[in-house]
């Protein structure tokens, strides 16, 4: 039996060597180790052996029963490493490639600019926020000072999903969920969709992009506020532009300001671009409202805050000069191509 067992363990190690597939190694783990393998044939002779010779064979048969199991194991695994091999010679990433879009050599506008602002804001310390697009009557506009039959709410046509739940029209709360969960200080701006239930014309679209941005710190003034966005401003339209912050009113800020660039094309003079006004929009700001701080459950005598959203479009048209908002969502490849 000790020949038997032998044989058995040089003619696995012959088989194995030709193997080239795993479920050949499988009928080889079979034949050998198998209920009805070679291996249990030479157990079940060993009832015919005397007291001292039964445990030699038996140590014998788990020796060989060991050996071809771990010979298995270690073909098992290089099968698999040619498996991968093979198909990395065939597959190949080439990791410095950007991304599909630029490798046709276009970007959409509208992901363009998102990023020079996000990059913008990146460089001051801001990270990014997000919120949902279905969003709670509660966070779009009661913990924002809007309550129902507020007038603020006639300004933005909403498509509401219950009484309670709308799209959401205006990035303004990612600024409550960022405070609920995150103690201050805090830097974000919160980039995202929202919607409108407004006609497709020239300057408006029931979906349309916000920028949100929300500060919150001991010590915030209106200086961080207009220190912030008139770097932004340069660094969007270049050092030249000047930035103008005129009151304005929202209800979750206090004060409240619109801000304006001079505008780019003409220096100020006057031209199309800015319907001779030498000024543009470009963002709403103001100070943290105390009563929203509270409600995003922050303290507003110890902390205060400045919160600003861009019109992502207003923006991107300004930046490209497009006189007409609907060439951002026609998908006309005339007008992509030139990105
Ligand atoms: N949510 C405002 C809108 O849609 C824009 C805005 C104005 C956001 C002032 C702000 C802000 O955070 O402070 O018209």
């Amino acid at each position: 039996m000790k020949e038997q067992l032998n044989a058995m363990r040089s003619n696995a190690t012959a088989e194995l060597a030709t193997v080239t597939s795993l479920s050949e190694l499988d009928a080889v783990r079979i034949k050998y180790l198998g209920k009805k393998g070679e291996l249990t044939a030479v157990l079940k002779q060993m009832g015919g052996l005397s007291a001292e010779e039964r445990p030699i064979i038996g140590q014998a048969a788990n020796d060989v029963r060991q050996y071809i199991t771990d010979e298995i194991e270690a073909k098992t695994a290089s099968l698999k490493m040619e498996g991968l091999n093979a198909r990395l010679a065939t597959e190949s990433i080439d990791v410095s490639m950007p991304g599909k879009r630029k490798v046709l050599g276009h970007r959409h506008p509208l992901s363009i600019v998102l990023d020079e602002v996000k990059d913008i804001f990146m460089g001051m310390g801001f990270s990014i926020a997000q919120g949902p697009e279905v969003e709670w009557d509660y966070y779009n506009f009661e913990a924002l000072n809007i309550p129902a039959d507020h007038p603020a709410r006639d300004t933005q046509d909403t498509f509401y999903i219950t009484d309670k739940m709308l799209l959401r029209t205006q990035t303004s709360p990612c600024q409550i969920r960022v405070m609920e969960t995150t103690k201050p200080p805090l830097r974000i701006i919160a980039p995202g969709r929202v919607f409108r239930s407004d006609a497709v014309d020239a300057t408006h679209s029931p979906l349309f992009h916000q920028i949100e941005g929300l500060v919150v710190d001991e010590g915030i003034t209106m200086a961080e506020l207009k220190g912030t966005l008139e770097a932004f401003a340069k660094r969007l339209y270049g050092p030249e532009t000047k930035t103008r912050f005129r009151p304005h009113h929202f209800p979750f800020t206090e004060p409240s300001c619109e801000v304006d660039i001079s505008c780019f094309k003409c220096g100020g003079k006057g031209c199309p671009m800015c319907k001779n006004e030498g000024w543009i929009e470009i963002l709403g700001g103001g100070m943290v409202h105390p009563q929203v701080l509270q409600n995003g459950g922050i303290d507003p005598v110890k902390y205060s805050g400045f919160a600003f959203g861009i019109g992502l479009e207003r923006i991107v048209m300004f930046r490209f000069g497009l006189d007409d908002m609907r060439l951002l969502y026609e998908n006309d490849i005339r007008f992509l191509e030139q990105f």
